[in-house]
């Protein structure tokens, strides 16, 4: 098994995010409205800095394609969860360079970090940054609320992933019945609009049983109430020549709640759970015609094969079928 290390820079087409430099003290003065001089701006960039020596992540500084510094999102770490801030300078834009940095950041999170509940707090009347959060996939706990000196807080809760050799009963009611709303919604996995429960639960099963075998695990993605907001499995391949690698299957999120980047997070804890299991390479297939390819190659995926008109949805409606892979 090759050795892995955690990324350090998060790259996306249009940004990047990196850890500090002491010259990111500009930034930080520019974003508290105080001139570069003052003490503070230089005391946080230390303090990131050594937040990064000491855990191997906390800080990244926004930047766009040209270089340019547009802010951050901070990550520290508390005992028992990982606190999550944004910040972006004054602009056009802003609210939306926001939501895209904050998805990067807490997908890297869950795919690469100690395994903490990742929360943000939001006074009660910013908006703005509760829609930025809750576009990130963040979600209202009201049991972590709390007041700090007389400030009242509310905190936001990133779902989390959990990785499992088994399916209770009650899981297993919940995956069917998301898997059987995503077929009629139209997603590809592996049936068609309308497929009955039953030949729904029986390849569901079929997954379940297999799980006992140790070569496949199911990743659920749960929001911070409990409640199923997506799931797939990691199936190992088998034989000695090809341990090293693995198929994704059954991709799928609520369709009630699309959008909120539950597919990067699912992805994510997928990429996780593989990783863990001591796999090296992913593949996964989609269906021609459903644009899949473009949300898989944002996750660093690249087309290595197509079967021409290899997957039958409906008699006359003959699709591709594409397979993906990438590296871990
Ligand atoms: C694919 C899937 C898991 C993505 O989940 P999601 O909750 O929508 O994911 P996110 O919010 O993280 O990502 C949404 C982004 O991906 C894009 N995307 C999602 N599904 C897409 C599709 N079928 N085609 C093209 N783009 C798609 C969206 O346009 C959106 O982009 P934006 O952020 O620029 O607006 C979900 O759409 C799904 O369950 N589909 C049905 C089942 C399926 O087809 N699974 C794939 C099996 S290989």
């Amino acid at each position: 098994m090759g050795s892995v290390t955690t990324p350090r820079l998060i790259t996306a087409d249009d940004l990047s995010l990196r850890p500090p430099l002491d010259d990111d003290t500009q930034l930080v003065a520019e974003l508290m409205g105080v001139p570069i001089t003052a003490e503070r701006p230089a005391q946080i960039v230390r303090m990131w800095r050594e937040h990064w020596d000491e855990h191997g992540y906390g800080t990244w500084i926004i930047t766009d394609a040209a270089g340019r510094r547009l802010g951050f999102v901070g990550l520290r770490t508390h005992p028992d969860f990982i606190r999550v801030t944004i910040r972006v300078t004054e602009g056009e834009g802003g609210d939306d360079l926001a939501t895209r940095a904050l998805r990067l950041v807490v997908a890297h999170a869950l795919e690469w970090l100690p395994d903490l509940p990742l929360r943000i707090r939001i006074a009660p009347d910013d908006v703005a940054t509760r829609l930025v959060a809750q576009a990130a996939g963040m979600a209202h706990a009201p049991d972590l609320d709390h007041t700090v000196d007389g400030d009242e807080w509310q905190v936001l809760e990133l779902p989390y992933v959990r990785i499992a050799d088994r399916v209770p009963a009650r899981a297993r009611e919940a995956m069917l019945a998301m898997w059987v709303e995503v077929n009629d919604s139209g997603g590809a996995v592996g049936f068609a609009p309308g497929a009955g429960q039953d030949d729904v639960a029986e390849v569901l099963d079929g997954y379940i049983a297999r799980l006992a075998e140790g070569r496949t695990v199911c990743v659920a993605l749960n929001s911070p109430l409990g409640e199923l907001l997506g799931f797939g499995f990691v199936a190992r391949s088998t034989g000695a020549t090809v341990a090293h690698t693995a198929n994704l299957e059954r991709i799928m999120t609520d369709p009630a709640r699309r959008g909120t980047n539950h597919g990067a997070l699912l992805v994510a804890g997928l990429h996780r759970a593989a990783r863990e299991m001591g796999v090296e390479l992913v593949t996964l297939d989609y269906r021609g015609g459903t644009g899949l390819g473009e949300f898989y190659t944002r996750y660093g995926y690249t087309e290595v094969g197509r079967i021409p008109g290899g997957v039958r949805v409906a008699p006359g409606d003959d699709r591709d079928g594409v397979i993906m892979a990438r590296s871990l």
